[in-house]
């Protein structure tokens, strides 16, 4: 019965056309919370967060998505990593979840998708009903394996060798455009706006608009319900709705030019349409829209993060950037260990397939694992001085930042290029890029995000 029915939703899914689909799942999100009465009603209000010495070990909530914020997630994940690093929290506002804290154990989760599945959701909490996009982040093998193998050429070595002129290009205009001996916003100005750029070549989205890949992207991973954003859902649903009408008009350009005769380039759309299994994902419209947010976020937050806490990050250790400036050649393992120290995603989530034991605690079928690469990539077990930015550290690149196993960060390799080009420009360019004023940090337990960071550039003479 129950798989005549999902069948049914299946079909469905595959034939009503994609804006109809948002549109119901609004009403019906809509509806629901008329009927709980809780709609407009926050779930949550930043309070502050007492020192982790104050809080009795099982109620330490890690998914509090104002502890990264508060600067207050460092003595709270190093005491459960300390003294429980499979920890339990039995009532948190998205259900009850474990802590996986120490990097050999995220380590050995990430690894086994046998033992623990990706399915159906990434975050802790769950997106609403029926807006459940087919992500191949959150699916399984094979199902998984076949979606990434459509997508994957994008970012193959060969790609990216094309890419890298265009990219840098782009680097140079931005920084050669940045105000000299004044103060202005690094997130907005730089890094923002560079990955705005990257994204809107990945996919051949048109240029004057990139701004819109952004906007989207931000809705998009910043769910209340999700992972303690800020977004109302009334908000993320206009905003998916903008999205998908913006997505089809790519992949209908996209396809007339082709068959108007223009070379196939070496992006996303172009790619999907020119593989078998891909070739007709617009008639699948919940998994296109689905693949295409995927990569559209996947490469937004993260770089767009990685990119201002290094800045931060060489502020807060300025021997490190006199380090740099003496030796350029420590580029790509500062990378690395930019990634390591700023950890641009906090965790993905598991369920268990089966009962397990794992570090001691029975885990049961069906309960839900949080993988803290946050935590992991702090872990005094592996990298000593782990609180600390070094750039030549020799083991920058066992971090955890982009995951491990069959889900790997997919985008990793662009990523890395994206930030070597950015401090091979910036070193040519800047003698001092100094943090004038406090940062200011998202809201959200999943994002370890900045969302203002004032700098002043003093150019080399
Ligand atoms: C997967 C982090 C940049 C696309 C992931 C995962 C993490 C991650 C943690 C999940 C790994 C797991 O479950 O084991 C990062 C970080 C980045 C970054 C820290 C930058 C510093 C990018 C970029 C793209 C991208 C630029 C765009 C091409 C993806 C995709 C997946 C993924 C498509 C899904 C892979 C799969 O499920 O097989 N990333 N990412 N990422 N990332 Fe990234």
């Amino acid at each position: 019965m129950f798989n005549v029915a999902e069948e049914i939703g299946e079909k469905v899914k595959s034939v009503v056309p994609m804006e109809v689909q948002i549109r119901g799942a609004h009403l019906y999100d809509k509806t629901r919370r008329w009927v709980t009465r809780t709609d407009g009603q926050k779930v949550f209000v930043e309070q502050p967060i007492p020192p982790v010495e104050e809080v009795e070990l099982a109620d330490i909530d890690l998914s509090n998505p104002f502890l990264y914020r508060q600067g207050r997630w460092q003595s709270y994940f190093e005491r459960v990593r300390n003294e429980a690093p499979v920890h339990y929290q039995a009532n948190s506002p998205f259900g009850p979840f474990w802590s996986v804290t120490r990097h050999a154990d995220i380590v050995a989760v990430d690894k086994n998708h046998e033992a623990f599945s990706a399915e159906p959701f990434i975050v802790i909490g769950e997106p609403p009903r029926f807006m459940d996009l087919a992500m191949f982040i959150a699916m399984d093998p094979p199902r998984h394996d076949l979606q990434r193998a459509a997508v994957q050429g994008v970012v193959a070595p060969k790609n990216l060798r094309e890419m890298e002129g265009l990219i840098r290009s782009r680097v140079k205009e931005v920084l050669d455009e940045l105000p000299v001996d004044q103060p202005f916003n690094w997130v907005d100005r730089v890094s923002v706006e560079l990955t705005a750029r990257m994204l809107a070549t990945l996919l051949d989205f048109p240029y004057e608009q990139r701004h819109k890949l952004v906007e989207w992207s931000d809705l998009a991973s910043s769910m209340e319900q999700a992972n303690g954003g800020p977004s109302d859902n009334d908000e993320v649903f206009r905003g998916i709705v903008d999205m998908a009408r913006g997505l089809s008009a790519l992949w209908h350009d996209k396809k007339a030019r082709l068959a108007a005769g223009e070379e196939p380039g070496f992006d996303l759309i172009t790619m999907l349409q020119s593989n078998e299994d891909t070739k007709d994902l617009i008639d699948r419209p919940m998994e296109f829209l689905g693949n295409l947010t995927l990569l559209i976020v996947g490469g937004n937050d993260t770089t767009r993060n990685s990119m201002s806490g290094g800045v931060l990050a060489l502020n807060q250790f300025p021997e490190q950037f006199e380090k740099l400036k003496a030796n350029p050649d420590l580029i790509p393992n500062m990378v690395s260990e930019i990634i390591r120290w700023q950890t641009p995603l906090a965790y993905m989530r598991r369920i268990a397939k089966k009962d397990t034991v794992l570090n001691g605690q029975f885990i049961r079928k069906g309960d839900k694992l949080v993988m803290w690469y946050a935590s992991g990539n702090r872990d005094e077990r592996v990298f000593e001085r782990p609180d600390e930015l070094v750039i030549d550290r020799k083991n920058a690149r066992n971090h955890i930042a982009f995951g491990f196993g069959v889900h790997r960060c997919m985008g990793n390799r662009l990523a890395e290029m994206q930030l070597r080009i950015l401090w091979e420009e910036l070193l040519t360019r800047f003698e001092k890029i100094e943090v004038v004023d406090e940062p200011e940090y998202v809201q959200s337990n999943f994002v370890r995000g900045i969302s203002k960071l004032t700098v002043r550039l003093t150019p080399k003479t």
